[in-house]
């Protein structure tokens, strides 16, 4: 079945992945919980290239949550590395797939040194028109909600809007990822089934895809699994079948 040709697939226009299980593959094999995280992020480009080549206009990945400062220091150091792993060593296949790279996330907790190979890579890459590599880096679904309302409460402070002016597009227009397509179809792979606070507005309307399948281990065919079940769902959006 999963021989069917792309053109039979729905191509969805955003499509936003959790990348989780790395702790849990790493263990299975007897390695360090980091060594999986390692494997984690070189799947991103694995992933984000496919995306490419299926005709997917923007691709969500959950990198690092605000909740998962709780883990240990040595781990959370290894995370806090790796968007310096990722600009070395993604840079020129990004460039040849013409894959434009976002970040969603605070910018109040992240070093310095972070900050900095983030604005670099969104400054080298904002010109592209390939695929949107959306990399939600301390990211909180929550917290960006919060940061939302507190502009609009400020405009309302200033007397710009007053409280009944207020729609949830303006809530939309507020969010780190505005600028991107709606939400069709978030994954997450693992055996989990929550969201773990990973694009909750985004999300209102878009298919749910669960596969047991750990991060370091999900291939292309995986996704190509996951858009043949996109493909054959009925997105009703609260109307009637068509
Ligand atoms: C996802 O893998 C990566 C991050 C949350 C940073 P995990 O580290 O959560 O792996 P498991 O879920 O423990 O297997
Ligand atoms: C969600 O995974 C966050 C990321 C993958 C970045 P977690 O492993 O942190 O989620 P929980 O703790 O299982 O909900
Ligand atoms: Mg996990």
């Amino acid at each position: 079945m999963l021989k069917r040709k792309n053109k039979e697939l729905n191509i969805p226009d955003h499509i936003a992945i959790i990348l989780d299980g790395n702790g849990r593959w790493a263990k299975k094999r007897g390695m360090p919980r980091t060594y999986g995280h390692q494997k984690g992020v070189e799947n991103i480009r694995t992933i984000a290239i496919a995306s490419a080549e299926l005709g997917i206009k923007a691709l969500s990945v959950y990198a690092f949550s605000t909740e998962n400062w709780k883990r240990p220091e040595k781990e959370v150091n290894f995370l806090m590395k790796l968007p310096g792993e990722f600009e070395k060593k993604f840079k020129d296949e990004f460039k040849k797939h013409d894959i434009k790279v976002m970040f969603s996330g605070r910018k109040t907790q992240l070093s310095k040194e972070n900050l900095e190979i983030l604005e670099r890579i969104t400054k080298n890459t904002k010109d592209r028109k390939g695929l949107v590599l959306n990399i939600c880096f301390d990211y909180g679904s929550q917290t960006e909600i919060t940061e939302a309302v507190k502009m609009i409460a400020e405009e309302v402070k200033e007397n710009k809007i007053s409280p009944e002016d207020i729609t949830k597009e303006m809530i939309t227009e507020r969010l780190y990822t505005k600028d991107l397509p709606d939400l069709d179809l978030l994954i997450r792979p693992s055996g989990e089934v929550r969201l773990s606070n990973f694009l909750l507005w985004q999300a209102a309307y878009a298919e749910l895809y669960f596969c047991d399948t750990y991060w370091p281990a999900f291939s292309k065919r995986v996704l190509e699994k996951a858009l043949l079940e996109y493909t054959n769902r009925n997105r009703r959006f609260g109307g009637l079948k068509s």
